[in-house]
């Protein structure tokens, strides 16, 4: 029988430097005292070792690596993939290494195992936090089976940055939304109950600010004033906590000055003081030494001992715990007292995780990408795509049309899965090409993709591209991003869409004038400014995975109404970058009345400022959609906002009613987005700030009257003090569809 290991343990064991003569009364501390008691100080440092090798390297298991798992100097290890070396190396651990600890083996397992789920923000645009929470569980439970029990996900940096590679693998750039979901991933993963051996620990990461990175340039410098990394970069990580997360990773990025990785303010006084954590915190890959290069650290002593002194607990892949540690302890640097509160955080992870009574794998290959993984897989494909643009209702197709099937994202069963997917095959991709074969009859459907890969710039396949859109009645044209262009380091300064896509669409408009439908699969936001009005419809796909084929296909067929939302801000062109909507009014915000466009300057003006606010000549303030955003094949309407009461006190709450129509012809779901605005506060706050969602599925003509809470601690924010406070004054409620469409209602806190 499975014991269940209390999830609660004693105050005075959370904090740094406890001393290792405390006498703690709780079971799993005392079983970690008596195993301590027992280690060697190699020991000891061993356990903060986590080795690995790149994700892709094959090869034998090697003799040095052995050694050093029986010695007890390997605490994890990291992409470690052949099941029978994983066995193999845990059962050196647990049967010849001095006190038999056992291994966690650690991946990236970041949306899915075998079975690939939507890349993590095309999951944040199903706004569903069920499904992304099934997600997870599928990931663990496939994963598992290979021995994979510590994933380094979820990834819960918020990027206001489409330039920025890894906003494909983040949440978005709303910390309500991003929250929401970082609960969901963190149960999903672990399950309900951690000891069990389909259970995975999950990583929070990259805390903190990572998704900063000054012009989205991957690593980069980030610079967050310490309330806004309270109100908007931390949230995510903090319900990470209450959720159960049992690890966080350091960062490579520096923050403030200071990099995460070497960062005590961070790791000790937010993550471990201010909220009691008591898992541990991985370092990302060679975060600890990267800290010379930023200009940290001088050597990789100092490096160890400074992430040492901050908080990083284990080391993922650089060695300079293993070569140091023991030095700056006998030379009195370094509190042996600290290195004993880092290797109680990891034992007490694998207590909880169970390795102690289970080390091993469980065998359960038949799980792996089973008809019940795929379905979960095809519904967050299906749920995640956002209808950006759909005019005259062009889509759904009619029974009867044909279509051309154009473009270099038709059939590219590898990039439909998106970055950071090294246990993915290619070869169990449905694409978009084999499931319309498999809807249409042939005579409906005439291929010719124009263009081999997204950055093919060669214009020889144009002419086939061009027949096949003649003989059709209308063009599907997938676009997009081969997987390489996001992910890590891979920031991109353009973010149109590359090679020679946009000129293949518009000779095909040019010379066809047939409809066209742009399905887009891509890692973040594209800029459209080029081709918009060229198209008649536009669809959001993002890197949709495994199932992404049937699922665009079930959307362009009208089998699924599209019911997915922008989890970002979709800029009209890179030179609004950043742009979101929870932006500060600033004293000259941007109007439409009063917004002075580049042709409407008179030449020879005067230099003046009067006339022009917050805003580009050329391109505006408004983005090319907003947060939130994303249309249906039905319609809805929001009517009769009401507020239960027109003030609150500091413990109030106050009902928010409306009600929400179907207006068109078929069901469908929308997504009903509350927001609130504090109008006057000590430190100026945000024009809008989302507090609740609700997806509601609607019958044709049908009318729900909805109802959302909204208490007084959805009002709080940090202060310029940092404290997180209620402040009185005039607020707004705000309904509706998206940041930018909605209705108000004024209320007060008194
Ligand atoms: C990434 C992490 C990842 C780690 C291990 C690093 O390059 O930044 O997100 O978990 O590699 O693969």
């Amino acid at each position: 029988m499975r014991r269940i290991i209390p999830l609660f343990i004693i105050t005075v064991s959370l904090f740094g430097c406890e001393s290792s003569q405390q006498v703690s009364q709780d079971p799993l501390e005392q079983k970690i005292d008596s195993i301590m008691s027992k280690m060697s100080l190699t020991e000891k440092i061993g356990q903060t070792a986590q080795r690995g090798t790149s994700s892709r390297v094959k090869g034998a298991l090697s003799e040095e690596l052995k050694t050093a798992v029986r010695e007890g100097r390997v605490g994890s290890l990291i992409n470690v993939m052949n099941k029978d070396f994983v066995d193999e190396l845990q059962r050196i651990a647990v049967e010849e290494s001095p006190n038999g600890i056992p291994l966690i083996f650690a991946r990236d397992v970041i949306h899915g195992f075998k079975t690939i789920f939507p890349i993590p923000l095309g999951q944040a645009a199903t706004w569903n936090p069920e499904l992304v929470e099934a997600g997870a569980r599928v990931a663990a439970v496939e994963a598992s089976t290979y021995g994979v029990r510590w994933t380094f996900a979820p990834m819960l940096d918020i990027s206001r940055d489409p330039r920025w590679g890894r906003i494909a693998e983040s949440p978005g750039e709303d910390p309500f939304l991003a929250s929401e979901l970082s609960a969901a991933y963190v149960k999903g993963f672990q399950g309900d109950d951690l000891s069990d051996p389909s259970s995975m620990v999950a990583c929070a990461k990259h805390f903190v600010g990572y998704g900063a990175a000054e012009g989205g340039r991957d690593y980069n410098t980030a610079i967050i004033h310490e309330p806004l990394l309270r109100n908007v970069y931390l949230p995510p990580f903090k319900k990470a906590i209450e959720a159960g997360v049992q690890t966080f990773m350091s960062g490579f990025n520096e923050l403030n000055g200071v990099p995460v990785s070497g960062n005590q303010f961070l790791l000790d006084q937010v993550l471990r003081q201010e909220w009691a954590f008591d898992g541990f915190v991985v370092s990302d890959w060679n975060s600890v030494t990267e800290m010379i290069a930023h200009g940290y650290c001088a050597d990789e002593k100092d490096a160890a001992y400074k992430a040492a002194r901050a908080g990083v607990d284990m080391e993922m892949t650089s060695q300079s715990y293993d070569k140091h540690l023991q030095e700056l302890i006998d030379e009195g640097k370094l509190d042996v007292n600290q290195l004993d509160r880092m290797v109680r955080a990891i034992l007490r992870v694998k207590f909880r995780m169970g390795l102690f009574e289970q080390p091993y794998r469980i065998d359960n290959e038949e799980v792996v990408l089973s008809e019940d993984h795929l379905k979960k897989a095809k519904d967050a494909a299906l749920q995640s795509i956002v209808m950006l643009k759909n005019e005259e209702d062009i889509l759904p197709l009619k029974t009867s049309q044909k279509v051309a099937v154009i473009g270099p994202l038709a059939n590219a069963p590898l990039d439909q899965l998106g970055t950071w997917i090294f246990d993915g095959d290619q070869d169990d991709s449905v694409t978009p090409l084999t499931s319309l074969k498999e809807k249409l009859t042939a005579n409906r459907v005439k291929v010719a993709a124009g263009l081999d890969y997204s950055r093919d710039r060669s214009t020889a396949q144009f002419s086939s591209a061009v027949n096949a859109a003649k003989q059709s009645d209308i063009v599907l044209f997938f676009a997009g991003e081969e997987a390489i262009l996001s992910g890590e380091a891979h920031s991109r300064a353009h973010i149109n869409l590359p090679g020679a896509q946009e000129e293949l669409i518009k000779e095909i408009r040019k010379k066809t004038k047939k409809p066209i439908v742009l399905i887009i699969q891509a890692g973040r936001p594209i800029v459209l400014e080029n081709i918009l009005d060229d198209v008649d419809a536009v669809l959001m796909a993002w890197h949709p995975g495994t199932m992404g084929g049937p699922a665009i296909v079930d959307v362009l067929l009208g089998d699924y109404n599209p019911s997915g939302r922008l989890p970002v801000t979709w800029p009209k062109s890179v030179g609004q970058v950043p742009i979101y909507y929870n932006y500060k009014n600033t004293g000259r915000p941007a109007r439409e009345e009063s917004f002075v466009g580049i042709d409407d300057i008179p030449i020879g003006a005067w230099q003046s400022s009067l006339g022009n606010n917050s805003h580009y000549l050329d391109d505006g303030f408004r983005p090319q959609y907003p947060f939130g955003y994303g249309l249906s094949y039905t319609s809805f309407e929001y009517d009769n906002l009401k507020v239960s009461e027109d003030s609150l006190n500091s413990n109030g709450e106050l009902k928010v009613s409306f009600e929400l129509t179907n207006t068109g012809v078929l069901p469908g779901v929308e997504t009903v987005q509350l927001y609130i605005r504090d109008h006057v506060g000590t430190i100026t706050r945000p024009v809008k700030e989302l507090k609740k969602f609700q997806r509601v599925v609607l019958n044709p003509k049908e009318t729900k009257t909805l109802e959302l809470t909204l208490s007084s601690s959805d009002l709080k924010f940090y202060n310029a003090e940092n404290e997180f406070v209620l402040e009185s004054g005039q607020f707004s409620v705000f309904v509706g569809a998206n940041a930018q469409n909605t209705m108000k209602k004024d209320f007060w806190v008194r």
